[in-house]
């Protein structure tokens, strides 16, 4: 008899969340009511899309993830959020420029309706932006408050069962954990002294862990990496999950540097470049904000490659990011790479990435995945850091003593076997050993 987690179902409405209604978030909204309409169809998905293998292969199990394990409903989801615009939903998604008109004048009522509340924001942290749809409050602790009441004021007036909040804003300035950000009570007391070691997302963060909703991490941002943010986490029985949707470039990376780790191929370099031209780009033209997103891109392919563990291939690799703003291409992103490999006998090979792509339409699902993925962590009784959910960032979060796990087959075997292990079913570890004896 199998026995997994007991679950709770997911009964009602559940409210998404979404600090920052620019391009990512508008496109996962729009897409989301043109599934339900029947008008689209959510690629990208694993929750909608996804199957999973259950038991040997020769009982054929295979249901969908989304038949599998209890999610929230895609027609039982409502949308809310914040931006520093005070543009609609429709307005911003045809500001973006990622969906086509015909497209979203299909759902002009329902995205108009979707109306964002005011920002907690500060043009000090994010440099290339200044918006007027923004908080006033005496100090950080305040504007912390009016954010609790905008999230019970969306639960109430949407008559929500739950709440999950997906960080969709900007990038902030490089910024480090201090011993501010180490416990709650030194953290509240550099809210109420609006000491700047306090950023925007942070004070959201802290607003979702205080009113026992879940926060998914988009952007690079500290946000809930700090030890104040995960012991709320911990102490309220919240999932938190980040950094940094791993969507363009990072994607391809995490596809290609684990297939050249598995035939021990060299590496002596690695030039990364992009030229992108929406809003993000605009923002991340700030060297400082660019740092952010530097770390967190640059990371990938040391914890992949183990330069330690195969100092022949990996340890002289030479790895460089490069972001360039270019409003002609606005969302469609290009983004080269150049990869120098080597093989037996240290002889060298090129390889070159070109990949045109749509950097709102790979993170769109990526947010739906993670919206009802953190749903069902809470209402499986999972709290803090939610490693499984590596796969759909680029600098995944890990427990204080862990590396964080990069290679995109190992975190998908990951979260297939949470998912596994939540309905008591066998954790597939591809062993066959039918001829030993
Ligand atoms: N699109 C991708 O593939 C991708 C991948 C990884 C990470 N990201 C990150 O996701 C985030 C969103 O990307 P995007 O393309 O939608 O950018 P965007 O600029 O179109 O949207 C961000 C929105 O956040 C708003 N904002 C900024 N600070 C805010 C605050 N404090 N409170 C509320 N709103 C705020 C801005 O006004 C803007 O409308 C960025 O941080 C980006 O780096 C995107």
């Amino acid at each position: 008899m199998k026995t997994g987690v007991d679950i709770k179902p997911a009964t009602g409405k559940l409210g998404i969340l979404t600090p920052g209604m620019g391009a990512v978030s508008t496109t996962f909204i729009a897409g989301c009511i043109a599934v339900n309409k029947g008008i689209g169809k959510p690629i990208g998905s694993l929750t909608q899309m996804g199957s999973i293998r259950l038991g040997k292969r020769t009982e054929n199990r295979s249901p969908l993830v989304k038949d599998f394990v209890p999610l929230a409903d895609m027609n039982d989801l409502v949308f809310g959020g914040w931006d520093i615009f005070e543009d609609n939903v429709y307005e911003a998604a045809l500001n973006a420029g990622v969906l086509q008109k015909d497209l979203l004048d299909q759902m002009k009522d329902e995205l108009s309706a979707i109306k964002p509340m005011k920002a907690v924001f500060d043009p000090a942290y994010v440099k290339k932006l200044n918006g007027t749809w923004v908080k006033k409050g005496k100090n950080k602790m305040d504007l912390a408050e009016q954010l609790r009441e905008d999230i019970r004021n969306f639960k109430a007036s949407n008559k929500l069962d739950r709440l999950v909040i997906v960080w969709c804003g900007s990038t902030e300035v490089f910024m480090q954990a201090s011993d501010v950000h180490s416990t709650v009570e030194s953290f509240e007391k550099a809210m109420r002294e609006n000491d700047p070691a306090i950023a925007p997302s942070m004070i959201y963060a802290y607003a979702a862990m205080k009113e026992g909703v879940p926060f998914a991490n988009g952007a690079p941002n500290l946000t809930v990496d700090l030890p104040a943010i995960q012991q709320l986490a911990k102490e309220n029985k919240l999932p938190i999950s980040g950094k940094d949707f791993k969507t363009g470039q990072t994607f391809m990376k995490t596809l290609l540097a684990p297939g050249f780790k598995a035939r021990l191929l060299g590496l002596s370099g690695w030039f990364s470049t992009n030229i992108l031209g929406n809003r993000d780009g605009e923002v991340l033209d700030d060297p400082d904000a660019f740092k952010t997103k530097e770390v967190s891109k640059l990371g990938v392919l040391e914890y992949i490659l183990q330069p330690k563990v195969y100092p022949d291939l990996y340890k002289e690799l030479y790895h460089k990011v490069r972001i360039n703003y270019y409003p002609p291409r606005g969302d469609n992103k290009e983004g080269w790479d150049n990869i120098d490999i080597f093989g037996w006998l240290n002889y060298p090979m090129q390889i070159k990435v070109d990949f045109l792509c749509r950097d709102s339409i790979l993170a769109a699902p990526l947010v739906l995945d993670l919206a009802l993925f953190s749903d069902l962590a809470m209402r499986a009784g999972m709290y803090g850091i939610q490693e499984w959910l590596s796969f759909y960032y680029k600098s995944p979060m890990v427990a204080k003593e862990l590396y964080p796990e990069h290679d995109i087959f190992i975190q998908l075997m990951k979260l297939k076997n949470t998912l596994r292990h939540l309905k008591g079913e066998d954790l597939i570890t591809h062993l066959g050993l039918e001829y030993y004896d």
